[in-house]
């Protein structure tokens, strides 16, 4: 009888932490939404500035200085890890792919191969890693007619960025990419021992 009792409970209790689970999972997601819809507006705004203020050669410092920046200042912030990931990569620092980023990348490129449009995928999961789990999540990249100025055909970038490139970057793999094809990702890491910053 007694054991009954305590195996309702538990189920009871397994219940519960399940649903209170999959509430916060849907919280996370939508942080991850959010923060990545600020982060890409941002950037989109930016570069669009000094494009025109400047031209590519000019713009190099939204994609090398700021993205970094916002991502760390949202990481820091939220206690997440945010970067953005490319398929081939210039900063090799910040832009490769984990194992889990490459499949759900490789992913991405399937989609894309089958007719889905890059900048309408996303992709997030509840990992669990040697030290403990994580909420994932992967909003894709479509590269746009802009970005062409630096990520391009590389007889297509002009020769003051190409300078840039090759002094900051010497072993870039991140040219040679056409109009809406996939660039890569924002990647955001969450622990999910630790609570979401609700403000
Ligand atoms: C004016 C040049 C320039 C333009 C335009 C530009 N980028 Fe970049 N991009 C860079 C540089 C430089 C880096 C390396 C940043 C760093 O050092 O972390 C980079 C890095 C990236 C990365 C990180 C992965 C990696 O390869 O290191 C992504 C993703 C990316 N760019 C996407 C885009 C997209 C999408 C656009 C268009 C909306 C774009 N970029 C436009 C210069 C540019």
């Amino acid at each position: 009888m007694g054991s009954q009792r305590n195996c309702l409970l538990l189920l009871c209790a397994l219940g519960i932490s399940a649903a209170q689970a999959g509430d916060d999972v849907e919280q996370r997601k939508q942080a991850a939404v959010a923060a990545t819809k600020g982060l890409v507006q941002q950037l989109g705004g930016a570069l669009k500035k000094e494009m025109e203020a400047g031209g590519p050669a000019q713009a190099i410092g939204v994609c090398r200085d700021l993205a970094p920046k916002i991502a760390g200042d949202l990481s820091r912030e939220h206690g997440w890890q945010v970067t953005r990931v490319g398929t081939r990569v210039r900063n090799p620092l910040l832009g490769i792919p984990d194992a889990w980023e490459q499949q759900v990348l490789q992913d991405f490129q399937v989609r894309a191969a089958a007719g889905e449009a890059v900048a309408d995928m996303s992709f997030s999961a509840v990992v669990e890693e040697p030290d403990g789990r994580y909420f994932r999540f992967l909003k894709a990249i479509p590269v746009q007619a802009v970005c062409l100025n630096c990520h391009g055909p590389v007889e297509k970038i002009p020769t003051a960025v190409q300078e840039q490139l090759a002094s900051h970057y010497p072993m870039d793999r991140a040219v040679g990419y056409g109009e809406g094809e996939l660039r890569g990702a924002v990647s955001i890491k969450q622990p999910m021992d630790l609570p979401l910053k609700t403000n």
